[in-house]
């Protein structure tokens, strides 16, 4: 059984091929732009390609059977044409919670009659590290709604989801809402980078419109989206879901154990 990991060397993708390989899968292919520079784990075997250039493709999915979907929304739908025309058999894809900014991925799943399982997480423990620049230069971060909760997620308890959604059966045709542990505030995250690193860090919030301007420089188009959600979740936060644990048979990664890990990012 080949498996093609797509976003081979990203945050999540990458994670997934390391856990393929724990999983014992033999056949495991990643897609990357420059297979030269990926540093895989020997055995795997790098493709040259990238999702946005749905023209490298075709060559990368000969004779595979399963495939995990990073989620690149401008070309998601040609993407999963071209898988099913290849006779790809499952689809795991990554998008996020249902009717947000990543629904796309999951209509153009759907529509190219490919079986699949839905991986939606909400907010990314590594989205903390766009505070890392305001940690490291002192004690202060600037950021929007402090106040607001979410459970938010390791990318290792993610890929781990992913890769047993490929190999294993019983998945197929199913939603998987993801999250951490617990419920914490950003004030809370901030708080216990701090404890991580030994200092006291404080969270001051920024405008509204300030914030997204802020969000706007990394995020794009995505920036009010993700504000208008943040704010909604002071009142409304994200409780944590048994989803992840229930597959796994164990509990998630906590905040405090990942800012543990991610230390020297903010030092
Ligand atoms: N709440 C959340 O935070 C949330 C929820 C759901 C989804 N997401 C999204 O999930 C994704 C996860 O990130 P990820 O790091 O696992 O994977 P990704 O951003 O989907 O893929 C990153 C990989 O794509 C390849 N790539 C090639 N050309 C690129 C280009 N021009 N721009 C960007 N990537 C390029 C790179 O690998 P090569 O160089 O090896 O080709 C890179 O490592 C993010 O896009 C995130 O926004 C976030």
């Amino acid at each position: 059984m080949r498996i093609l990991v797509t976003g081979a060397t990203g945050g999540v993708g990458r994670l997934v091929v390391d856990e393929l390989v724990a999983l014992g899968a033999q056949d495991i292919r990643a897609l990357t732009v420059d297979p030269s520079k990926a540093r895989l784990p020997d055995g795997v075997e790098a493709v040259r390609g990238y999702l946005g250039r749905p023209s490298t493709l075709p060559a990368a999915l000969a004779g595979v059977d399963r495939m995990y979907l990073a989620p690149l929304v401008k070309t998601n739908a040609e993407v999963c044409r071209l898988a099913a025309a290849a006779g790809v058999r499952r689809i795991v894809d990554l998008a996020g919670a249902k009717g947000g900014h990543w629904q796309p991925i999951e209509d153009g799943v759907e529509a190219c009659g490919v079986p699949y399982v839905h991986l939606e997480p909400g907010e990314f423990m590594s989205n903390a590290e766009t505070w890392a620049p305001q940690i490291r230069a002192g004690d202060v971060v600037r950021d929007g709604y402090g106040k607001s909760g979410d459970a938010p997620i390791a990318h290792e308890d993610i890929a781990t989801v992913a890769a047993r959604c490929l190999v294993e059966e019983g998945h197929e045709g199913l939603s998987y809402e993801l999250s951490g542990p617990e419920t914490l505030t950003r004030q809370d995250r901030v708080a216990q980078l701090g404890a991580a690193l030994g200092r006291d860090l404080t969270y001051i919030d920024l405008p509204h419109d300030e914030f997204v301007a802020h969000l706007a420089q990394t995020m794009g188009d995505f920036a009010t989206w993700y504000a208008d959600g943040m704010a909604a979740m002071i009142d409304h936060p994200q409780r944590p879901v048994p989803t992840m644990p229930q597959i796994l048979g164990r509990p998630g990664t906590t905040f405090a154990s990942w800012a543990r890990d991610h230390v020297d990012t903010f030092r």
